[in-house]
């Protein structure tokens, strides 16, 4: 489950003059390893000059599909997205990390469910795997989409789109939202905001019949659609929200005030279980994350951005407490199970067990 497989590229596309839509040929004996839910992402790893770095994409294929592709699009400045467009060519092998993540609900053939979407930018691509995989699984299922874009020659998988919309002309609604290019309905135009979002939902679309709402997209447009959503009545746990942070918020761990009773277990004894193995190492409490400490121990435990956004590094606590800095990635609910993000989470006892193996 977290480790890197090295795929061969079977085909590269440009999608927009900044995006590239990547397919990977995946061989039959790790067909199983890669099989996906509509909404996962990949952890694509490589070695750009004399760094080891790790990003992660949505996949853009859909379940039924029977191809594993991914968007790339051009980050300005950005390390990996830069490279990626400037060099990845079909033929070109890259280290791939399972499909993983939970953007996505469970789909049930009967369900006659009215989804709604909010996307920005190259937050379409797991919201495409969304609305396709469940278009086809529940025929009588509908989808609604608002999509923010700069103008129509930035809009990712615009062809796509269209030809989705002839297939499921009754149960497919798309709403184009433009930055720079002006459209005849003001509403239309600008960016996908809270206060846009709100005449969304007061003029186009009725938050009673919604059943689930996806976002992805930037912070700000993420945060503000979803406060929207709350306040014309939709509960948060029918919200699903994906952050696609390019520049990761950056953020220092502020040590605890010691306390006489922490001052007593300044080391924490950790075992973490991986693949069916358990080991355990001592780490200082306070000093480093369980990510961080575990990779110096030697551990090749999984991650990606290691702020918190992705979720590749999120385990389970069996025994023990940590206090976690930030998250973006986790749901109230997973919380409440005892999932955390082993690069934002710092031991608080002197036993902590920590379980990569149970995904759930
Ligand atoms: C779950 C998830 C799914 C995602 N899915 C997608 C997807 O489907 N498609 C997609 O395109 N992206 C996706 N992303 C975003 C993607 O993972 C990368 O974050 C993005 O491609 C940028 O990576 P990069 O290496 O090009 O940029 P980075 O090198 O990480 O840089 C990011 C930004 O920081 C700035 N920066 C870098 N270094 C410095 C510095 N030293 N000082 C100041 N600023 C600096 C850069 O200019 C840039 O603006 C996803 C992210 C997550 C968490
Ligand atoms: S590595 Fe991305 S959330 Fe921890």
């Amino acid at each position: 489950m977290s480790k890197f497989h090295p795929l061969t590229i079977a085909h590269v596309r440009n999608e927009t003059r900044d995006t590239i839509a990547v397919t990977f040929a995946v061989p039959a004996e790790l067909r199983d390893s890669f099989q996906y839910q509509q909404g996962q992402h990949l952890t694509l790893r490589a070695r750009i000059g004399d760094e080891d770095v790790r990003r992660s994409y949505s996949i853009c294929s859909a379940v039924q599909d029977g191809a594993l592709r991914v968007a790339i699009k051009r980050t300005q400045g950005g390390l990996f997205s830069c490279w990626a467009n400037d060099t990845l060519q079909a033929g070109h092998t890259l280290e791939v990390m399972p499909p993983m993540g939970h953007f996505n609900v469970p789909l049930n053939a009967a369900n006659h469910k009215h989804y709604l979407a909010f996307a920005a930018g190259s937050g379409i691509t797991p919201i495409l795997s969304i609305i396709k995989t469940t278009l086809a699984a529940e025929p009588r299922s509908s989808f609604t989409l608002f999509y923010g874009n700069r103008a129509s020659s930035s809009v990712i998988f615009k062809e796509e789109l269209a030809d989705l919309k002839d297939i499921y002309l009754d149960r497919l609604k798309i709403t184009y939202v433009m930055s720079r290019e002006q459209q005849d309905i003001e509403l239309f135009n600008g960016r996908i905001t809270k206060d846009k979002a709100a005449q969304f939902l007061q003029h186009w679309v009725r938050v009673e019949d919604i059943d689930t709402a996806f976002i992805c997209g930037p912070e700000d447009m993420m945060l503000g659609v979803s406060e929207a959503l709350q306040e014309a009545g939709m509960p948060k746990t029918a919200i699903k929200a994906e952050l696609f942070a390019a520049s990761i918020p950056k953020h220092t761990h502020q040590p605890r005030a010691a306390t006489a009773a922490s001052a007593a277990h300044q080391q924490t004894e950790v075992t973490v279980i991986m693949d069916g193995n358990a080991t355990s190492f001592s780490m200082e409490q306070d000093k480093e994350s369980l990510l961080d400490a575990g990779l110096r121990a030697g551990l090749d435990m999984r991650y990606s951005c290691k702020g918190g956004v992705c979720s590749t590094c999120r385990c389970k606590v069996i025994e023990g407490k940590v206090d976690m800095d930030v998250n973006y990635a986790l749901e109230d609910y997973e919380i409440a199970r005892g999932y955390v993000l082993s690069c934002q989470s710092f031991p608080t006892t002197a036993k902590v067990v920590i379980d990569f193996d149970q995904a759930e």
